[in-house]
């Protein structure tokens, strides 16, 4: 019987939640070839976490914040962050994006990451302290509903957390709300190709395991234009399952976030979004 929106949603929770006590203790997490999280093959390595970001990147990070890396990109070298910027990371995970996004805004900017898992919090911000960071606000939330006013953030990235949304319209209607004016998306996600539906992609792997709840790239593109974005761009990286790929998705807020009058949900859907 298929899962209630609810309760697909605290099927992710508990499965990132494991994945942080395991880290904490030093267990090695859930990534690659545990079969619990993002990347759920041996062969999955190369492909999701720490393997995607630079030796010198690793270098800026405690240990646990490197071993709880669960993403399939490496949103912080496609943001080109600015000093004094404010970014937001929407399901920050363990920290990594947080920390390497706060050295690189410096003391006058600000990173928040937003996360719905106490696990995943509570060793985000160990990580953050272990590494010295003081400019790193971790708030406990959901991407559907984010806790920061309208208008306040210049960036938002994101590190394979888009595919686990039950509800991605919202997701993207929020992020447009609170991006400023023109304000910047650079995420890395997990994205099918058009020809693969629904049911193709529960075939090549799980929802918790982030490829069954994958948009297609029309779907990302869609949904993006109807949210408010412009120069919306999908770039396939390194394929994952077939016709399954990690992806750079990058847009820019309109100044106007309203298309033709609709709110954006409804412009979403009708764009044939989500
Ligand atoms: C695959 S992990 C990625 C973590 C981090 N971005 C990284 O690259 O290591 C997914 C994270 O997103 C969080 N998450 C998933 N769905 C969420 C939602 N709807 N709202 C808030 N957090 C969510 C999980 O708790 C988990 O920490």
């Amino acid at each position: 019987m298929a899962l209630s929106a609810d309760e697909l949603r605290e099927a992710v929770r508990r499965r990132y939640a494991e994945a942080a006590v395991a880290v904490a203790e030093q267990e090695g997490g859930c990534g690659c070839g545990s079969g619990a999280c993002c990347g759920e093959r041996e062969a999955d390595s190369a492909s999701f976490g720490e393997a995607l970001y630079q030796a010198e990147q690793r270098g800026e990070l405690p240990e646990a914040a490197t071993l709880a890396s669960l993403g399939c990109g490496n949103p912080t070298a496609v943001a080109e962050l600015v000093e004094g910027e404010r970014v937001l990371d929407l399901g920050s995970g363990g920290g990594i994006d947080v920390i390497l996004s706060a050295k690189r805004v410096g003391p006058t900017g600000v990173a928040y990451g937003l996360d719905m898992t106490d696990e995943m919090l509570a060793l985000a911000s160990k990580n953050a302290g272990e590494a010295g960071i003081a400019n790193a606000h971790f708030l406990k939330g959901i991407i559907e509903q984010i806790p920061l006013p309208a208008d306040s953030v210049d960036v938002v990235i994101s590190n394979c957390v888009i595919n686990l949304s039950v509800d991605k319209p919202a997701v993207l209607t929020e992020i447009a709300r609170v991006l400023k004016p023109g304000g910047r998306l650079g995420i890395s996600d997990i994205v099918a190709e058009d020809r693969l539906t629904p049911d193709h992609r529960q075939e090549r792997g799980s929802y918790v395991g982030c490829i069954a709840g994958a948009l297609s790239r029309g779907e990302y593109v869609a949904g993006l234009e109807a949210a408010g974005f412009e120069d919306v761009s999908v770039e396939f990286t390194h394929e994952v399952a077939d016709g399954m790929h990690g992806a750079i998705v990058k847009a820019r807020k309109t100044l106007e976030p309203v298309r033709k009058g609709l709110p954006v949900v409804q412009a979403a859907a009708q764009a044939g979004c989500c």
